[in-house]
């Protein structure tokens, strides 16, 4: 095997760049460097990722090639996150678009859809749910295709982020239980009732910039940040969130499993009951989930 460059004259096939770019990432320290060479090369021969295995002999044209050496560069030299240059993520199995002006919607926050659709009322009545800091609408989207008697007003801080958030509502078809509003927290919704507040709001703590991955630095300051501990926003939605929310309605919202304690004692605080921790795949607590007394 080479270890030339893609670059030069040769005669590159699938399998031949696959094993190039995946040592080239590994040399620069990324951990997922057999996915993201295969995510970028399907993306560029525009295949689902397993076709690729069935056309490891095919020899990738010149014109291609070009094209993955320079995302290839982006995500090497710069560490530009793979769902940025491919231009979408799978979340929910549900096909989203991601810019940089959105949070690229993480697997942990599947944790949160499955912690709400466990928690909401069986049956078909109808359900108001709100979903602040929507971001690319993962999960406001997850919920409407899961419940289709949900209608879900979505909200954030970001214009950009929220017109991604539109395009993602139409492509999955559910645009017409989707209502988008901008601004921050509670106010574009003020004087409204929910049956459910969700939010994966930003949580990061300002103490833990400069130890981030550098992928971050690719994505949405707004997303991620929040106080010195990470907590501003997630106390706030605590706080408020009781005076938008019907007798027996409940809030669930994601956090680092460190910020989990805080948050159920401000729950208690703020007289919700049967406060509930919700874990991910990997044991940690990654979200928590409380109601409001029924009358
Ligand atoms: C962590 S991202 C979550 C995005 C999406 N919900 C997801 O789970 O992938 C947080 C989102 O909250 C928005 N945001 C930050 N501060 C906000 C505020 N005060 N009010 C409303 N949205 C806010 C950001 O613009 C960002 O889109």
């Amino acid at each position: 095997m080479t270890t030339a460059a893609p670059a030069d004259g040769k005669i590159w096939t699938v399998l031949e760049l696959l094993t190039w770019t995946k040592r080239h990432f590994v040399s620069r320290g990324i951990e997922t460097a057999q996915l993201d060479a295969e995510c970028l090369l399907a993306h560029v021969l525009d295949v689902e990722r397993l076709k690729l295995f069935l056309d490891f002999e095919e020899e990738v044209s010149k014109v291609d090639r070009a094209v993955f050496r320079d995302l290839v560069r982006k995500r090497a030299g710069e560490r530009v996150p793979v769902a940025q240059l491919t231009g979408h993520k799978e979340f929910w199995s549900l096909p989203l678009k991601v810019t940089a002006d959105v949070l690229v919607p993480r697997p942990d926050t599947e944790t949160l859809v499955a912690a709400v659709l466990e928690r909401l009322p069986g049956g078909d009545a109808p359900l108001r749910l709100l979903d602040i800091g929507t971001g690319s609408g993962a999960v406001a989207l997850a919920i409407a295709v899961e419940r289709p008697t949900a209608h879900l007003v979505g909200t954030d801080i970001s214009k950009a982020a929220l017109e991604i958030a539109r395009e993602n509502a139409d492509v999955n078809g559910v645009s017409d239980r989707i209502e988008l509003r901008h601004g921050p927290l509670f106010e574009p919704v003020a004087g409204q009732r929910f049956d459910w507040i969700v939010s994966n709001p930003p949580y990061v703590a300002e103490s833990q910039r400069g130890t981030l991955p550098p992928e971050l630095d690719h994505e949405p300051e707004q997303a991620l940040f929040s106080g010195e501990d990470g907590t501003t926003m997630l106390a706030e939605l605590i706080a408020q969130a009781p005076a938008l929310l019907r007798p027996g309605g409940g809030i669930a919202v994601e956090l680092a499993p460190e910020q989990a304690d805080s948050v159920t004692g401000w729950c208690r605080d703020a007289c919700f009951t049967d406060v509930r921790t919700h874990r991910d795949l990997g044991r940690r607590v990654r979200v928590v989930s409380a109601r409001l007394p029924a009358g």
